[in-house]
């Protein structure tokens, strides 16, 4: 049995376009990551309004090493930006900041600057995850081995040591700026959240945007292989 509508706990969101959005308008891509970082700090202060427990996104994956040098310090540095700007309003609003990647290996100030944050915030009562240095199939690699290491592989097992174990079982994924693939996201996650795929570049992204992906949400009919 379906209940009438279905409220989401999990939404997680690729939040791609921001290059797209600063080619658009002759900008440098830097400008469209800083727009971008815009529409997150909206994004996490409409949380207060709503009833989502976790909200993840996926900031910077274990292959956006690929890019140009300048590109990749460019983003680090926001990042060291954003959590010193906005750490005490994350604070204020009862939000707790999760980390899922392999952020260990980033700077060491920025891991100093996030593990402060992690600590700071930890009494929250909604989850903002931000996914640093985060590889889907890493991540199943990893919870396989630490489950291996335990006994038995099971499902159980490895969702015991993914980097999500904490957090709501994943109701949707929206992706932003109209592709239609996962990029090595929450692959395991997936398996039965719903999806949604918008057009909208990350940087014109609005709460009102994830309000109407939430309405769409409530309307699904979520079967599990069931009937
Ligand atoms: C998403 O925007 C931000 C990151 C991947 C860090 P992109 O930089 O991928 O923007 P497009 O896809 O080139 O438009
Ligand atoms: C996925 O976007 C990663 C983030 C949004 C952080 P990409 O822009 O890196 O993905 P691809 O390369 O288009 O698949
Ligand atoms: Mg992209």
């Amino acid at each position: 049995m379906q209940p009438e509508s279905l409220r989401a706990r999990h939404v997680a969101i690729i939040m791609d376009g921001n290059g797209r959005w600063a080619k658009r308008r002759h900008l440098p891509r830097v400008v469209g990551h800083q727009r971008g970082v815009e529409a997150v700090r909206r994004l996490v202060r409409s949380l207060k309004d709503g009833d989502l427990e976790c909200l993840t996104l996926y900031a910077f994956s274990s292959e956006n090493w690929k890019r140009p040098e300048d590109e990749v310090s460019a983003l680090m540095d926001m990042l060291r930006k954003f959590i010193r700007s906005d750490l005490e309003e994350f604070i204020e609003n009862g939000v707790r900041l999760a980390i899922i990647g392999d952020y260990q290996v980033l700077a060491p100030d920025i891991v100093d600057l996030l593990e402060d944050a992690l600590a700071r915030t930890a009494g929250g009562t909604r989850t903002v995850a931000v996914a640093l240095n985060y590889g889907s199939q890493q991540e199943i690699a990893r919870a396989a081995r630490l489950a291996a290491a335990e006994g038995e592989i099971t499902p159980e097992a490895i969702e015991r040591h993914l980097f999500t174990r904490d957090l709501p079982p994943l109701d949707l994924l929206i992706r932003t700026s109209g592709e239609v693939r996962l990029s090595n996201f929450l692959l395991w996650q997936c398996a039965y959240a719903e999806m949604a795929f918008t057009d909208v570049l990350w940087p014109d992204f609005t709460p009102q945007h994830l309000a109407e992906a939430l309405d769409d949400f409530a309307t699904r009919e979520r079967r599990y292989g069931g009937r």
